[in-house]
């Protein structure tokens, strides 16, 4: 089996139906050039974006903003805490061209679903997810998403009522990470979650979670009928992994994967100033290092470093080097 054909959110054409996960401090411009050298993925997202502050942020063409021509299409991900914020954010990302608008209600975080009261938080109220809602549908005129988790407990008519409520105010489409709101990354997604909203709403459902291979890609289509799927964490690992997916092939010897890692460098060097360039290429090599059969040597060795000075030291040192799997 194949995975299916193109979908559609709202006028927007999901061609193929895979999608490169909202992560905040990972999913950069760099990460999506990156990934789409190697095969673009159908749809990208945004870093989680604060909406109160995006009318600055647009005024400053902020890093968090920026994106190629080849980054196209892509859903700007707004969180907030009421309609109010939420309004601010979208118009100021419409304004910005955004092609999708997708409301986070299911980050987990602390400060977010706990102290500012949005992301996850919001599930445990679906009148304000309403008021919400459908004060976006009111205020922009481009496609409107969500991105959820499953609440506090699994329950199949938490979930039916939640549906009920995306179709009404007008939502093109709806992504389930099927975890709970409680569980950050813990244990398995639950897949027949996905299934099961998708029996219960017509709008596309798209699936994620723990996705790792073009195998469990295949899969989850098969268990779900999910209308696309989203990638995250593995697609850091492997930018190259949407390119496997869709079936044009890839060398990946250790020679490969060294230039991979120099082209992330590069990429993101080149992008941040210095002081935000170190913190995310120590994101980054978090989940590549996992590529290299001694790669928790890289990475523990990343993690330790103060400058791109001393990077750029540890990057010409061929033994070390070698000693975690790199050719
Ligand atoms: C470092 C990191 C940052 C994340 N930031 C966001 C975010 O900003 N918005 C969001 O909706 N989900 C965020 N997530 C969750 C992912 O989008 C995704 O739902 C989760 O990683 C499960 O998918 P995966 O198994 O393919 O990684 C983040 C996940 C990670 C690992």
């Amino acid at each position: 089996m194949e995975i299916p054909a193109a979908f559609k959110i709202g006028a927007v054409v999901i061609d193929p139906p895979l999608l490169l996960a909202p992560m905040a401090g990972v999913s950069h411009s760099p990460l999506r050039r990156l990934v789409a050298s190697f095969a673009r993925p159908g749809l990208f997202f945004s870093e989680m974006l604060s909406a109160r502050h995006l009318p600055e942020d647009v005024r400053a063409n902020s890093l968090w903003l920026q994106r190629a021509a080849v980054e196209r299409p892509m859903a700007y991900q707004i969180v907030a805490p009421d309609p109010v914020e939420a309004v601010i954010g979208a118009r100021a990302m419409a304004g910005y061209g955004a092609e999708i608008i997708d409301l986070n209600l299911a980050c987990p975080a602390p400060n977010i679903s706990g102290r500012r009261r949005s992301g996850g938080h919001l599930l445990a109220d679906l009148t304000r997810i309403e008021e919400i809602l459908g004060a976006l549908s009111a205020a922009v005129t481009c496609p409107l998403t969500v991105k959820i988790r499953l609440g506090t407990k699994p329950d199949l008519g938490f979930l039916r009522d939640l549906a009920g409520v995306l179709e009404g105010c007008g939502v093109a489409a709806v992504t389930l990470h099927p975890r709970l709101t409680t569980e950050k990354l813990k244990g398995r997604a639950r897949w027949e979650y996905i299934g099961h909203l998708k029996t219960m709403t017509k709008l596309p459902v798209i699936g994620n979670g723990d996705v790792n291979s073009p195998a469990d890609c295949l899969a989850m289509f098969q268990a779900t009928g999910c209308d696309g799927v989203m990638i995250g964490r593995a697609a850091v690992q492997k930018p190259w992994l949407f390119a496997e997916i869709i079936g044009s092939e890839q060398a990946k010897g250790a020679h490969f994967l060294w230039a991979t890692y120099q082209e992330a460098w590069r990429l993101i060097t080149e992008f941040f100033p210095e002081h935000q360039a170190l913190g995310r290429l120590k994101e980054f090599t978090w989940y590549f290092s996992r590529n290299l059969l001694f790669g928790h040597r890289l990475a523990a060795r990343m993690q330790s470093l103060r400058s791109l000075a001393a990077c750029r030291e540890y990057m010409a040192e061929e033994l070390f080097l070698r000693s975690c799997g790199f050719e």
